[in-house]
């Protein structure tokens, strides 16, 4: 039974406990002023919360080189913003505004953004214009196959193959954490920190159209949803 006063006691220790952690807090006001423990520059903003993913510089190595010129030619501070903030279904990516759980006010979300673009881009005159960030249709799967023979199979091997120079971008254990805006990012971008080519560079003599792009990934897509095959189970799943 719990008597009043032990009822009392612990309403104390737990005031207690409260106040030394700086509750309560007011309510509202996000990105009014500092919430947070974590800085307010972008140097150390981005070391505490991105760089174990996107390299200490922006150079990638675990997820996208966010520092690529031509990727921050590509994207737009909308689209910035939205995948900061809300973190990208489908992936790795965390959410971070505190109206999605994370620990950042939009202040910092703000900070973070303008610190990559001052530091990061630079005017990219490539003679060719950079495909747009966005699928503009849902793309044409079976052609998507073609353009994987033809752009992409020379280095990652073909469905079911063992993988060539690069990793196996077909395998729906890889496509399961990668979602679809990323894999497109990834085909425009390449991974220039693993000597991966980005639309340009895929084969001598042309650049892929936007359209390729498109498909290649509608295809990829596709190969994510296939069931796993009764042969493919084998290993226990
Ligand atoms: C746990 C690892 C992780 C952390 C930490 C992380 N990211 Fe990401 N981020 C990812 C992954 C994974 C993707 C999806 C792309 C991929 O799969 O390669 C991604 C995607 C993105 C994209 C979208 C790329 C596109 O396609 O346009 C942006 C922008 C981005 N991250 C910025 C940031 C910023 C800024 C931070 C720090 C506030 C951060 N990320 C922290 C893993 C991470
Ligand atoms: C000249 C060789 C080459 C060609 C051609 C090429 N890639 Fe890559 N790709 C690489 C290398 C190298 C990497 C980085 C190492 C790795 O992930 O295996 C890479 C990485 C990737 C990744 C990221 C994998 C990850 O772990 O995040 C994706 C997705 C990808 N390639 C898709 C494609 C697609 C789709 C095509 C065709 C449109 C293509 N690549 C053409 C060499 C190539």
């Amino acid at each position: 039974m719990r008597t009043p006063f032990l009822s009392f006691t612990a309403l104390a220790i737990l005031c207690a406990i409260l106040s030394a952690c700086g509750m309560p807090r007011s309510g509202g006001d996000i990105g009014e002023g500092p919430r947070s423990e974590l800085p307010q520059d972008f140097g150390n903003l981005y070391k505490q919360n991105c760089a174990g993913c996107h390299g200490a510089a922006g150079e990638g190595g675990g997820s996208i080189p966010l520092a690529d010129p031509i990727y921050q030619a590509l994207v737009d501070d909308g689209t910035l913003r939205q995948v900061i903030s809300k973190g990208r279904a489908g992936s790795h990516m965390p959410p971070f505004a505190q109206s999605a759980g994370g620990t950042l006010s939009d202040s910092q979300i703000d900070t973070l953004i303008q610190g990559m673009r001052q530091q990061w881009a630079k005017p990219v005159n490539l003679g060719v214009k950079i495909p747009s960030y966005k699928a503009q249709n849902p793309g044409d799967q079976k052609h998507g196959g073609q353009v994987y023979a033809q752009f992409c199979a020379s280095c990652h091997g073909g469905p079911g193959e063992k993988p060539g120079k690069a990793g196996a971008v077909t395998a729906r254990s890889f496509l399961q954490l990668i979602d679809d805006q990323s894999l497109r990012t990834l085909v425009i971008i390449g991974r220039p920190e693993f000597n991966a080519p980005d639309w340009r560079g895929d084969v001598p003599g042309r650049p892929m159209t936007d359209q390729e792009i498109t498909d290649v990934v509608a295809w990829l897509s596709n190969n994510r949803l296939q069931p796993t095959s009764a042969k493919n189970r084998q290993g226990g799943f």
